[in-house]
């Protein structure tokens, strides 16, 4: 493999592969210094270093440096108060009682190996090389190592920063970015996601304005309020066209990406735990680990960008031991039967199970000793003895032997003040004294930074999955936290609350998920609350949003595939008209929506399931069929207007592609439409199923495809329709034809 870091003597270092070139040196001062994030270089060490200014006015020069001002130099890890002013990456309080902190480069090393973070997820190496630069502030004696990780196969670098208090006294950390980027002066917009329960992953792109934009969460989850994705786009980018920088975090907590469109113009993207209520106590001899940023570069639009998210989250993120498993198709009784299910109505429902084919049955909430509601039994988990006297390993037993996996909800990170744990456990929540505690859901968050709690979690769970018969666990979390504060940390550790809980979560999941290595998990947070990197890394799977109106859905998973590839997701045809907002919709649209989520099924009452059965059993044969191609393949968006969609699915081995189109409100007398494909081989043919057509790629991508007509009247013979009217889907299935 050849060298993906290289160091010049003059200390400067550049990470480069076949994707990008991420390149700084170490200044005469003594500051680390960015000079390139972007395109591949063929001599990246050899880059111009930007101007040192020579004439200014209300400047700042850095202390003692004569025309040197950190204000407007590009920087890797800047801190505040020596002459820059933009928001830091770094910023505490000192045994000075001040908050100016000078790093400068000490030394670096590079390793072949990466380093796993400690207690934190992080992206698996492989073929990599890490760079550890280590930075000081002599005074304080606060040393930071820098992580740089470059893949040789992946347009992704990752980065974090460990904390070090190698003094004799206690520093207290308000800032402890993972990762800052100063990208030059230029004219950027910013895409960011967000929404609410039932309404995630909204798209929005704005003109970087000047000042500070802030993606955040404050909730304790990452949030469907704000996902930690940005992206840095060019002006004016599409979907192949522009320079695109994307960052997120393998993080589930409070987290802050900030955008500073600084006085200079250029443009500071700063990664990492939100500074707004965080602060850590760095006793001497202490060590504070950040969470792993990402950074993806593409110079080709959108497109490409979420290309190289989506290898990369398969090949680095999610646990290995799933990456190239179908999912199994199921049936969820949710909405089927919310809380009213007991062991004869499970046992129905994988009747129906049988006899529309899936492959599983999952058990969701209402099963646990008085669960029969919302407002109780959180906590106590063991299964409700009236409704389920054989117990759950009986009845996974049972549902088994019909043929069908077997699936189970928790919700173990919440409790209900109705429950047999909060009566023998009330500090274990979440709280601060003499308060009375916020209630979402009708329950309280379990304080899972103690130990006591992560303990009595894992029994109780492994209770349930030592039988060996689950084959499959849905994890929920349904309420934002407040009041954080545990009974197990003194008072002046109060605000290391919030992230004493994600490492205690993260701990938790890695019992369980190393203990059961075969069970499927699926992390689920109301939808899409705590859909980010840093669940992924648990459980290979999670479900999107509680909305499963397919229109609604079009955007939520639209919007979430410039992260993740579909692979991670499941989507299931829901009742209609839709239990959140009401809207009727075709069995085959309801499909169609989620027809490229690797994990889909059913959730629909037995009433239901007879109404539509043969096209439920046609749509699940079809999801059983497909389950193999709908991983790792390649997703694009191809068509997004205020009224259509229309998404790509290319299987791993190009042989198949896939075309969804969905046309959303009917309307008399309508313009021909196209959809132009993608990442074709020009001079293959492909072959349209069900039809006697057959096309050259080169035809498909340049000329495109005629796109379906909503059936109105009187059907023209050779046009293809759509007989829906509102909200109408087709699917194309092209074969290679050497394929
Ligand atoms: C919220 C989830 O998103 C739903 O799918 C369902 O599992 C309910 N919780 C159960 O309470």
């Amino acid at each position: 493999m050849t060298a993906l870091i290289t160091v010049s003597d003059d200390l400067t270092f550049a990470l480069s592969n076949a994707h990008l070139s991420y390149v700084f040196r170490v200044s005469a001062e003594g500051i680390l210094e960015h000079l390139h994030f972007g395109g591949a270089l063929s001599d990246p060490l050899n880059v111009a270093v930007h101007h040192r200014r020579t004439i200014r006015h209300v400047a700042s020069t850095f202390q003692g440096g004569k025309h040197y001002s950190l204000s407007d130099t590009p920087q890797e890890y800047p801190g505040f108060g020596t002459s820059d002013y933009r928001f830091p990456a770094v910023h505490g309080r000192n045994a000075h009682g001040n908050t100016i902190f000078s790093l400068h480069y000490k030394k670096h090393k590079i390793v072949k190996e990466k380093p796993r973070l400690k207690k934190l997820p992080s992206a698996r190496g492989g073929e990599s090389e890490t760079l550890i630069i280590t930075l000081q502030d002599r005074l304080h004696k606060l040393r930071v190592e820098l992580y740089y990780t470059i893949w040789a196969d992946h347009g992704v670098i990752a980065r974090s920063a460990k904390f070090r208090n190698l003094g004799k006294q206690e520093i207290q950390l308000q800032h402890a970015f993972s990762s800052a980027l100063d990208l030059p002066s230029g004219d950027y917009e910013i895409q960011h996601f967000h929404g609410t329960w039932a309404r995630e992953f909204n798209e929005e792109r704005i003109d970087l304005p000047q000042g500070r934009f802030v993606s955040d969460s404050a909730r304790g989850t990452s949030s469907a309020a704000h996902n930690p994705y940005v992206a840095v786009l060019q002006k004016g980018a599409t979907e192949d066209y522009g320079k695109c920088y994307g960052t997120t975090l393998l993080y589930s907590g409070n987290f802050a990406i900030s955008v500073e469109k600084g006085e200079f113009e250029d443009a500071r993207v700063l990664a990492g735990i939100n500074p707004f209520n965080f602060h850590w106590r760095l006793k001497p001899g202490k060590n504070f680990c950040t969470p792993e940023a990402l950074h993806a570069y593409s110079g080709e639009g959108l497109r490409k960008l979420s290309h190289h998210w989506h290898r990369f989250i398969r090949a680095c993120v999610t646990p290995e031991r799933f990456r190239d498993v179908p999912r199994p198709t199921y049936l969820n009784t949710w909405e089927a039967a919310y809380f009213d299910v007991d062991e004869d109505k499970v046992l129905d429902l994988a009747d129906k199970a049988v006899e529309i084919g899936v492959d599983m049955l999952v058990l969701d909430d209402g099963w646990f000793e008085g669960r029969q509601d919302d407002t109780t039994s959180l906590g106590d988990w063991r299964a409700d003895k009236a409704r389920f006297p054989s117990g759950i390993p009986a009845l996974a037993a049972k549902v088994k032997a019909k043929g069908l996996k077997f699936g189970i909800w928790f919700e173990p990170e919440m409790v209900n003040p109705r429950s047999q744990l909060f009566e023998k456990h009330p500090d274990w929540i979440l709280h601060v004294p003499d308060r009375v505690s916020s209630l979402g859901r009708n329950q309280l968050t379990l304080d899972l930074s103690r130990s006591d709690v992560q303990d009595y979690l894992y029994n109780e769970i492994d209770a349930i999955l030592s039988c060996g018969d689950v084959d499959y666990v849905k994890w929920d979390m349904n309420r934002n936290m407040t009041e954080v504060g545990s009974a197990a940390l003194p008072r002046n550790r109060q605000r290391e609350t919030s992230h004493r809980y994600m490492l205690g979560l993260y701990k938790l999941l890695d019992r369980l998920t190393t203990a059961y290595p075969d069970v499927l998990f699926e992390n689920c947070a109301s939808g899409g609350n705590r859909f980010d990197l840093g669940m992924l890394s648990y459980m290979p799977q999670g479900w999107i949003s509680d909305m499963c109106d397919p229109i609604a859905r079009l955007s939520i998973i639209g919007g979430a595939s410039h992260l993740f590839p579909l692979d991670v997701t499941a989507a299931y045809i829901g009742p209609s008209p839709n239990h959140q907002n009401g809207r009727v919709t075709s069995v085959k649209t309801r499909f169609m929506a989620g027809v490229f989520c690797a994990a889909r099924g059913v959730s629909l009452s037995e009433a239901d399931i007879e109404t539509h059965k043969d096209e439920v059993i046609d749509y699940m044969a079809f999801a059983k069929a497909t389950a193999d191609d709908m991983i790792g393949g390649t997703f694009d968006r191809v068509k997004k207007t205020a009224n259509e969609v229309a998404w790509q699915y290319t299987t791993r081995d190009g042989s198949t592609i896939y075309l969804a189109y969905f046309h959303i409100l009917s309307a008399p007398n309508l313009p021909f439409r196209r959809a132009h494909l993608v990442g074709l081989d020009p001079s293959a043919d492909y072959h349209l199923e069900d039809s006697d057509e057959n096309y050259r790629g080169d035809a498909l991508m340049q000329s495109g495809m005629p796109m379906p007509q909503v059936a109105v009247g009187e059907k023209t013979p050779g046009v293809r329709y759509m007989d829906d009217g509102d909200f109408s889907s087709h699917l194309f299935v092209f074969r290679r034809a050497d394929g």
